[in-house]
């Protein structure tokens, strides 16, 4: 899908001028992979607070610290918005860029819940301006290779996906990772790796049973999922965020299986089981791995488009659909699932 906007038509824009909206921990990450990519720049960072914001320019190299969100997305020398604030917030910030003018590429998960995913992607649509969810993980090298591989029936149809996301974290109500009001818990911060992973090779499932472990703040500290396709594949998944997992993914098909070793979300090594023999595939990552969806996002921005065929909007929706359709049955609200956009 294609649309042009004064702020990303490919013959004026060469350069993609980014901005940062919330200068968090990932936010580091990013500043530090933007920076490799060609083609980019890294122009502003917005924070509530102006001492946040300099101290990170300071640090970064920013040239323009700005003391709140809508001074960034009101910087014309801005043509790009990365959205890290906490998930709570991806709908509102999002849409806050896009209405003021400027591209997004927004941290997982897309938003809280589907809801909020549509009504960004409908701003994005409104506004003829590219909007992409950070899933990083399906642009690195290893993933690409194997979501092409696996789409083109190499081994066969798909019948199984095993995959995991657990780290330890301590218990700590003020942390994003144990708020609910900022869209806590295992499901959306690192769930939503195996989901989008499932829904990479699969599609968005038939049905959707699950379980859970709720901790003392009320969010999803483990959680299991089993996804069923129309065409009877399954996918087995979990995540945590009080235990370490093996944080490996394996895909079995009809003639053979592949295990993308740990950790899956960033795997250089590809292993594939078929015909009795075992193949090693290996893929570099240099950088820090964030380079990869930078350049897409760059590419298809300077092409004027408002989504990429790699991660589109309707894919995020369907993720989200279906971590919806997971904290069903856990009765797992977040204060701003009842919001409006
Ligand atoms: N792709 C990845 O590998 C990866 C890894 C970690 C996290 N993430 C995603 O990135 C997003 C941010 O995670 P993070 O770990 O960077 O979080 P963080 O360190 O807590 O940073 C979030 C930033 O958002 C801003 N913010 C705005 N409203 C806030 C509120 N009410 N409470 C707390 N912070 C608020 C804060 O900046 P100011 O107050 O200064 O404006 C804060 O620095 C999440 O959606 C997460 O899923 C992605």
């Amino acid at each position: 899908m294609e649309a042009h906007s004064s702020s990303q038509r490919g013959d004026e824009v060469k350069e993609v001028r980014w901005g940062i909206l919330g200068p968090g921990s990932i936010a580091r990450t990013f500043a530090e992979a933007v920076k490799r990519v060609p083609g980019c720049s890294l122009s502003a960072v917005g924070s509530r607070s102006f001492e946040r914001a300099a101290d990170f320019a300071s640090k970064h190299d920013v040239e323009r610290p700005h003391g709140s969100y809508l001074e960034l997305v009101n910087d014309p020398d801005v043509d790009a918005v990365y959205v890290a604030t906490p998930h709570a917030f991806h709908c509102e910030h999002a849409i806050l860029a896009l209405r003021a003018g400027k591209a997004v590429l927004c941290e997982k998960p897309l938003a809280l819940n589907a809801r909020q995913a549509e009504a960004m992607a409908r701003a994005s649509r409104e506004e003829g301006l590219f909007l992409m969810e950070a899933m990083w993980t399906r642009f690195l090298p290893a993933v690409k290779w194997v979501g092409e591989r696996v789409r083109a029936g190499d081994w066969g149809e798909v019948k199984f996906v095993y995959a995991d996301f657990g780290f330890r974290s301590s218990f700590d109500p003020a942390s994003r990772l144990y708020d609910l009001r900022l869209g806590g818990g295992a499901l959306l911060d690192v769930g939503v790796y195996p989901v989008s992973f499932a829904t990479m090779l699969l599609g968005e499932p038939e049905s959707v049973s699950s379980a859970a472990e709720l901790g003392l703040s009320g969010v999803d500290e483990s959680s299991s999922y089993l996804l069923a396709y129309a065409n009877g594949a399954q996918a087995l998944l979990s995540s945590s965020i009080i235990v370490a997992t093996p944080q490996e993914a394996r895909i079995v098909c009809e003639r053979g299986w592949l295990r993308l070793k740990a950790p899956f979300f960033r795997s250089t090594s590809v292993e594939v089981h078929s015909g009795g023999e075992v193949e090693m595939h290996d893929f570099a990552i240099p950088g820090n791995g964030f380079e990869f969806q930078i350049e897409e996002a760059a590419a298809r921005i300077r092409a004027g488009a408002v989504e990429s065929s790699m991660m589109p909007h309707q894919e995020s929706v369907a993720v989200l659909r279906t971590l919806d359709r997971i904290r069903e049955p856990w009765g797992l609200k977040y204060p701003g699932d009842e919001a409006s956009e």
